[in-house]
């Protein structure tokens, strides 16, 4: 049996896709995938959540990658909400490449592992930036640079002292990031200066929260949260209840407050040291009506 880890992007989603750096990290949540034996074809057991048309045609890419010929039966089970933000398809590919390799003895790097999940993560997204296939191989806190050359992307992990209690808000309606990101483009050839401006200061975000995480600074860490959801809203990718539970995680003392992902739905995360405020803030979610996911980050 094997398994990974889901996401969440703590800063610079949408700007990543235009260069600036972005950071992630991955929560204790996972997906796990068993392979339980071979068969005349790809048979996977998931859960209900799940679509196991798509899992199919994901799987059947990182076979055909890892030039695997023999059908296998999988069983998939996991934690995340799918369509949510917190990467459950990367979680799925990472999971799915080292329960193969697991059973057919092969011996693999985690680098060799995201290789063959991005294989996967294509089929999901179609372009996607690689960042949650990486968070979900290496673990940590992930800084993620786009090579917006086609080259190599710049990945690098940020160490933190200790995992970091966090609430995850979710709205219960599904983002839909390819229509996201259009919208941003769109937004980005009518408005050139205004949203220029805008990339540019989420970039200063982004670097000066790479300094906070590092110190462990958790005070500055939420603060820069906040404000990039401010330019977040402002690119115009948040949405009235996003916004509704973010001003709850304040106001029931979180440090922090931000959408993650692309938007447009999906979730928030509040940054909440300590079980004691993570469960005030989850509590608010839930009382205005929202699914509340207590987990931390830097795991
Ligand atoms: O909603 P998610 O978790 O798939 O995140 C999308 C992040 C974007 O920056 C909006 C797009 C991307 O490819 O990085």
């Amino acid at each position: 049996m094997a398994a990974a880890f889901g996401k969440t992007i703590l800063f610079g989603e949408h700007a990543v896709v235009y260069g600036v750096p972005a950071i992630a990290s991955a929560i204790g949540l996972k997906t796990e995938v068993k392979v339980t034996g071979t068969g005349k074809e790809l048979k996977i057991r998931a859960g209900k959540e799940s679509n196991i048309e798509a899992l199919k045609e994901i799987t059947l890419a990182i076979m055909d990658k890892m030039e695997l010929k023999e059908n296998v039966e999988l069983e998939e089970k996991t934690e995340l909400i799918v369509g949510a933000g917190m990467g459950s398809s990367a979680s799925y590919c990472v999971a799915t490449v080292r329960a193969l390799a697991e059973y057919f003895g092969k011996k693999m790097g985690e680098k060799e592992v995201n290789n063959y999940a991005y294989e996967g993560e294509k089929i999901s997204h179609g372009n996607p930036s690689g960042i949650d296939n990486t968070v979900a191989a290496y673990g940590g806190i992930v800084w993620f640079r786009r090579n917006l050359g086609g080259g190599k992307n710049t990945v690098e992990r940020l160490k933190i002292r200790q995992p970091v209690e966090v609430v995850l808000g979710h709205c219960g309606k599904t983002g839909n990031t390819k229509k996201i990101v259009q919208k941003v483009k769109e937004k980005k050839e009518k408005e050139p200066e205004r949203l220029g401006k805008l990339l540019r200061e989420i970039e200063g975000i982004v670097f000066e929260a790479k300094k906070a995480l590092e110190g462990f600074e958790l005070k500055k860490t939420g603060k820069l949260m906040t404000k990039n959801q401010e330019k977040l809203r402002e690119l115009g990718v948040s949405t009235n209840a996003l916004e509704k539970m973010c001003d709850t995680a304040l106001s029931r003392g979180a440090l922090g407050a931000k959408l993650t992902g692309a938007g447009g739905g999906g979730c928030i995360i509040a940054l909440t040291p300590g079980k004691i405020l993570q469960e005030n803030v989850a509590q608010g979610i839930t009382d205005l009506g929202f699914k509340a996911i207590k987990t931390r980050i830097g795991v």
